[in-house]
């Protein structure tokens, strides 16, 4: 689909009238209109606890994320009736559905509602505006990270792609891995900041999970955005460059003293990218090697990296897994017919959605060559039995859409229906090899 930019579409009338009875306006904010923008960015801001925007900071700010979708609630009974008490903003990412498969998706983020104005069904009215009009536009589904798991799943949101962070101890992390033959260069965080962009774009359509990064991410994790001063300060970056001379991987990391003996040091990884096994290998090598490091901290990590295999010692490395991820599927068809499947087979899922988007029967046709048609069952002769459908929310098709998530774990908590012929069927098509994973938040 060619871009579409979220800001032109219409504001949600359903949500605005609904929230008009309570007394409180939704209003899409001009993102050129500086002064308004502005107190948007500051509500978002204060909503997740980040702290004030000085005046200096905030006309980048504006510059890089102008582009997205921004709406407020405002209380006109308030002293400042134009303040925004909630925040959400929305724009069309590229998601990667499998590999060298990318989906419109529409990711939403910045939900925040003042403590003032709490649990009178705003973020309610935002979310299922979001979604109404991500469907309406021809978005098949939407996304979002979120600051807590037990917030999305009402609204048909399931995670679908987990991360770890990784502790390593680095006494006990003798490498035992190749030695790839290609080249580690040292890299300041500005020349980390002109590679990332191209390496990402390749390496995002490898994985299911990722989608299209923004420069001011790129900006702040090279500690160019003056966010952060003392963590930009120590910022170091290293490139692995194979023996053909192609940059393959690129990490961005921090080291700092613990206190005590000089040899305490904490290596943070704060991205590793990598294109090849070899790169991986190579940048993994380099930070259990550096010299005065005791621990190595990697968030926001795969839960399975071939690492935990290339040191001496299994348990060298804990993991603190948690899920990041959330999809929500808005149209079927177009979601499960997206990507490409490693197992041909036949499944027939009886979905329910709260919303409506998704409910009905679904016949789920994969052929030899992993390609999909999803046909809709007619309710009038659905003769599907429990013997050979299986039966689940949106919440739990999103989250076994991308194949990180297993249906047979899913059934085996009583969140799936089906036999278990039916079960087993699913679990085989909706598995992929390649783990979805999104490397940072948004
Ligand atoms: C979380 C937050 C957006 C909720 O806003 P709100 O307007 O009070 O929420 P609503 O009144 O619309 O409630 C919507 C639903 O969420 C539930 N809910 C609200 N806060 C919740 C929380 N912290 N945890 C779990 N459920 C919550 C409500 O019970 C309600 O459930 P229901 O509609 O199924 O009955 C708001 O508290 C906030 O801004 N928190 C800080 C920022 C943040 O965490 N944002 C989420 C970013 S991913």
């Amino acid at each position: 689909m060619a871009f579409l930019d979220a800001r032109t579409l219409p504001l949600d009338e359903t949500s605005a009238a609904r929230l008009e009875s309570r007394g409180l306006r939704m209003e899409l904010i001009d993102t050129s209109d500086a002064a308004r923008f502005g107190a948007w960015l500051r509500a978002d801001n204060r909503g997740f606890y980040e702290g004030a925007i000085d005046d200096t900071a905030m006309p980048a700010i504006q510059e890089a994320l102008g582009y997205r979708r921004s709406t407020a609630v405002v209380d006109p009974s308030a002293p400042d009736p134009t303040a925004p008490v909630a925040t959400v903003s929305s724009w069309v990412a590229d998601l990667t559905v499998s590999e060298g498969r990318g989906l419109d998706a529409w990711a939403i983020s910045a939900v925040t509602v003042s403590p003032t104005h709490s649990g009178r069904g705003i973020a309610r009215a935002m979310l299922e505006g979001e979604l109404r009009t991500a469907s309406a536009a021809g978005i098949p589904l939407a996304t979002l990270t979120v600051s807590e798991a037990t917030l999305y799943g009402r609204y048909g949101f399931g995670p679908a792609a987990m991360t770890a962070d990784w502790t390593i101890r680095r006494a006990r992390a003798k490498w035992t891995g190749p030695v790839p033959s290609g080249r580690i260069d040292v890299l300041t965080p500005v020349e980390w900041r002109e590679r990332i962009e191209a390496l990402h774009s390749r390496v995002r359509r490898q994985e299911p999970g990722h989608i299209d990064a923004w420069g001011r991410r790129w900006d702040q994790l090279a500690g160019l955005t003056n966010e952060e001063p003392e963590k930009a300060r120590q910022l170091l970056a290293a490139g692995y460059t194979d023996e053909q001379g192609e940059l393959r991987g690129l990490m961005i990391y921090r080291v700092d003293h613990r206190g005590g003996d000089y040899s305490q040091h904490r290596l943070t990884i704060d991205m590793l990218t990598t294109e090849t096994d070899d790169a991986a290998a190579a940048l993994w090598r380099l930070a259990v090697t550096m010299p005065l490091v005791d621990e190595i901290q990697a968030p926001m990590r795969r839960l399975d990296e071939p690492v935990r295999w290339q040191i001496a010692d299994y348990r060298a490395v804990t993991l603190e897994p948690r899920d990041n991820l959330w999809l929500r599927i808005l149209d079927v068809p177009a979601v499960l017919t997206s990507r490409r499947y490693d197992t041909n087979g036949s499944v027939t899922l009886r979905v329910t959605d709260p919303l409506g988007y998704a409910e009905g029967t679904w016949q789920l046709d994969v052929d030899a060559a992993g390609e999909a048609s999803v046909t809709p069952v007619d309710p009038a002769d659905d003769a599907t039995s429990s013997q050979t459908r299986i039966e689940l929310g949106i919440g739990e098709l999103s989250s076994v859409f991308l194949g990180g998530v297993s249906v047979d774990t899913l059934a085996r908590a009583g969140r799936i229906e089906g036999s278990a012929e039916a079960v087993r069927q699913a679990d085989a098509v909706f598995r992929s090899a390649a783990e979805p994973w999104l490397p940072f938040w948004f």
